[in-house]
């Protein structure tokens, strides 16, 4: 594989949405896929691709950490787009467990691993690598008709179990930056919505 991002979640609504559109670019790096396929996980929203060479999945849980050191390894991607989680509001609240793993524990496993990876690439590769952590809004909790948006200096004021897991997600990317300079980036991006379609099909 020449260069190639790492993509976590891409078989879910947003992430099958980012690597559809990704590809569509024929000089687009390639796209290492890394999705446990869970009950959101659909991999028919990526049949366009079959057997597209640039794009290689991977049905990995990011809560695995030697998995996921095989795939750093084996790929060596210039960047990692994060946007695995468990994601629906709803669900937290009648079942949170899942959430802390995946969330919490899974952003953690993946931190180790893209840390360790990151800290043997040569000086110009680990400048330009960077971390994509894809959040939501949901973490400074909720606006009413005449509140002031958010912006990046709002506090964190989750307000679900889905919420508080991203917001630990959050500052644990925050927290390796500044322990151990992973370049990372993190947006908190409010509701999307839309369907899943190929620009090929
Ligand atoms: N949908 C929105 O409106 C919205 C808004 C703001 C932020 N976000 C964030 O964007 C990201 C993507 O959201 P989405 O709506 O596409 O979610 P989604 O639930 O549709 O997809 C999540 C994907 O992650 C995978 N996944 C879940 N647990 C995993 C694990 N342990 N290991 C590997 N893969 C796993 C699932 O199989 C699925 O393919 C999430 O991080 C979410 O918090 C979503």
């Amino acid at each position: 594989m020449r260069n190639c991002i790492f993509v976590t979640g891409g078989a879910g609504f947003i992430g099958g949405n980012f690597v559809l559109d990704w590809l569509a670019d024929a000089n687009a790096d390639e796209v290492v896929n890394v999705d446990k396929l869970t009950y959101a996980g659909n991999l028919k929203t990526l049949a366009s691709l079959d057997g597209d060479s640039r794009h290689v999945f991977s049905e990995t849980d990011i809560c695995d950490r030697a998995a996921l050191n095989r795939l750093l390894t084996t790929y060596n991607p210039r960047a990692v787009v994060h946007f695995a989680a468990e994601s629906h509001v709803d669900r937290s609240i009648s079942g949170p467990a899942e959430f802390i793993q995946t969330n919490i524990v899974g952003t953690f496993t993946l931190l180790e691993a893209v840390r360790a990876y990151w800290g043997g690439l040569d000086d110009a590769a680990r400048a330009a690598f960077r971390f994509l952590h894809v959040s939501t809004d949901e973490v400074f909790g909720s606006l009413g008709p005449n509140d002031r948006q958010f912006s990046e200096s709002t506090a964190y004021a989750p307000n679900s179990p889905y919420s508080a897991s991203k917001a630990a997600s959050d500052h644990l990317v925050r927290a390796y930056h500044h322990t151990y300079g992973l370049p990372v980036l993190t947006t908190n991006c409010s509701n999307n919505y839309g369907l899943i379609t190929s620009p090929r099909s």
